[in-house]
């Protein structure tokens, strides 16, 4: 009685010891090594050994294995339903093979027992729901102070139940981590230069310095108007740089009031103001190990910039409501459509900060800018659209010359979008001047001059900008007399005269 009592103490215990082992680490042969040289030592077994199914090629393989050598691991390798561990593994049941000696089932494909007599053989299944993963086995010697086979099936049983449970774990998380890697994978060659379009040497001035910067850990500040690829640069950068495994954040400044921005960019502890009940986690700490994009930077409010600095300056920040300083391990990549400096002077943004920001600054092109990367955009955005709404629809070389002339003012993202809308409209093959919107022609007859005339659009005021249309109006209709278009406008011819000039209209 005392004996059994005994004995059920070592079973357990070996069992806590098991369980204790198979979560230490993560690990899978480290861990199902631990655990049979613990079993042989709580239970005094001779060999034991895990078997796991390969999925793809259905072999048994030894994972880990307590008392064989490298070469006996090496030559235990079963086909399903071959020896008794094939056997466990086809019938999902566990077997016992009192003596191995007589038992012609019993391959020893080890070699590991030269002599086979007088030991035993237990061969579990590892089960989890309702699929067979593997075996445990294990070699035993009988004699009167051990107990009973029943006793031993019992224990191993749990063991196998533990084991199967941590390699089902194990599985599952090598599977989430194949993907993540994958994911990052196609990230990484998605935001590559490759992926960015454009030949010109402005272009190339660009690429060169986003390549430049990736290789370091300094803040970048991007500038260019919008729709110029501010944020896919900013990425492009994170995923070629060595933080590319890490987060990349994007913050939008613009899109939040100034006490909300705080606490989102920051984060904010349990009970820092009124109906804070948790912790809020900030972009700065989401981005830790990554990047973090500012974007629309010049629209932070003044208070927080001086925050915004320190965190430039010292690299570390508080969260809402808390005196505890993190570090922030975090790049930062800024951008805005506005004129920095202009802010500056106009006291709306900090100079402290500004220079701070512009350690490295990339000035995106305009379209306009770079005329001759149109084409390779078009056809890079009607190959993508084509292939996304399986069409085939081509754009005729009068359609390209317009959009080569177009002004662009959302840059590659107006592109992208009229292209994309041409493709699902398109009920032909091709796209002709017909298709297009009205907006893109509006520049097209004053062809000229319209490059220096956009480059001032901004300058022209609106009321000015009608003036000039009428004024082209009026010389039309009058198959460009200006005295009589004079008339017709209510001016006289030298008062027309200065306007032509001054607008920079040209005649057919
Ligand atoms: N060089 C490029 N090659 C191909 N596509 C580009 C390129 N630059 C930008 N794009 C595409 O143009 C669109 C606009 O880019 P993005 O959003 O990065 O511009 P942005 O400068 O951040 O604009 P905004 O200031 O309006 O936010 C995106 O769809 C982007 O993929
Ligand atoms: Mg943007």
């Amino acid at each position: 009685m005392i004996e059994s009592s005994e004995k059920k103490n070592k079973e357990l215990a070996a069992l806590l010891e098991v369980s204790r082992v198979l979560t230490a680490s993560f690990d899978l042969d480290a861990n199902l090594n631990s655990a049979m040289k613990t079993l042989s030592e709580h239970l005094d077994m001779q060999r034991g050994c895990v078997y796991l199914l390969d999925p793809v090629t259905r072999d048994l393989r030894i994972v880990a294995a307590h008392g064989l050598t490298e070469e006996e691991i090496k030559r235990g390798k079963y086909r399903i339903g071959e020896g008794i561990v094939g056997r466990v593994i086809e019938t999902g049941s566990a077997m016992f093979v009192p003596n191995i000696g007589e038992e012609p089932k019993f391959l020893n494909r080890t070699g590991s027992r030269p002599e086979k007599q007088g030991i035993s053989f237990l061969c579990i299944p590892l089960e989890l729901k309702g699929e067979v993963l593997g075996v445990i086995s294990v070699d035993r010697i009988y004699s009167e102070r051990h107990g009973s086979v029943d006793d031993d099936i019992r224990v191993l049983t749990v063991v196998a139940s533990l084991v199967a449970q941590f390699v089902g774990l194990w599985k599952s998380y090598q599977e989430a981590d194949k993907e993540r890697e994958e994911l990052r994978r196609q990230l990484k060659e998605r935001f590559s230069i490759p992926n960015l379009i454009g030949e010109s040497e402005k272009f190339q001035a660009v690429l060169k310095a986003v390549s430049k910067v990736a290789a370091t850990d300094a803040t970048v500040l991007l500038l260019g108007e919008s729709g110029t690829g501010k944020e896919l640069i900013a990425r492009t950068i994170h995923y070629q740089s060595r933080r590319a495994k890490g987060p990349f954040v994007a913050v939008n400044c613009a899109a939040l009031p100034e006490s909300l921005l705080e606490m989102e960019l920051f984060g904010a502890e349990r009970g820092a103001f009124t109906g804070a009940t948790e912790r809020r986690i900030g972009r700065f700490e989401r981005a830790q190990g990554g990047t973090i994009f500012l974007d629309e930077i010049a629209e932070v409010p003044f208070q927080l910039q001086a925050k915004l600095l320190r965190v430039l300056q010292e690299k570390v920040f508080e969260r809402l409501g808390s005196s505890e300083p993190i570090k922030a391990d975090v790049r930062i990549i800024a951008a805005t459509n506005r004129d920095l400096m202009e802010e500056v002077k106009k006291g709306r943004f900090r100079e402290d900060l500004y220079w701070r920001l512009n350690v490295v600054a990339i000035l995106l092109p305009s379209l306009r800018q770079r005329r001759e990367d149109i084409p390779l955009l078009v056809d890079y955005y009607l190959r993508k659209f084509n292939k996304k709404y399986k069409k085939r629809i081509e754009f005729s070389q009068e359609v390209i010359n317009i959009f080569k002339n177009y002004h662009w003012p959302g840059n590659i993202r107006e592109l992208a979008n009229t292209i994309e809308r041409l493709v699902i409209m398109a009920e032909g093959k091709m796209i002709e001047k017909v298709d297009l919107p009205m907006n893109m022609f509006h520049t097209e007859e004053t062809n000229s001059i319209q490059s220096t005339l956009w480059q001032k659009a901004s300058l022209l005021s609106e009321v000015e900008r009608i003036e000039r249309e009428r004024i082209i109006q009026a010389l039309k209709e009058n198959n460009y007399i200006q005295s009589r278009a004079a008339k017709a406008l209510g001016i006289t011819t030298r008062q027309l005269g200065y306007r032509i000039k001054k607008y920079k209209i040209s005649f057919p």
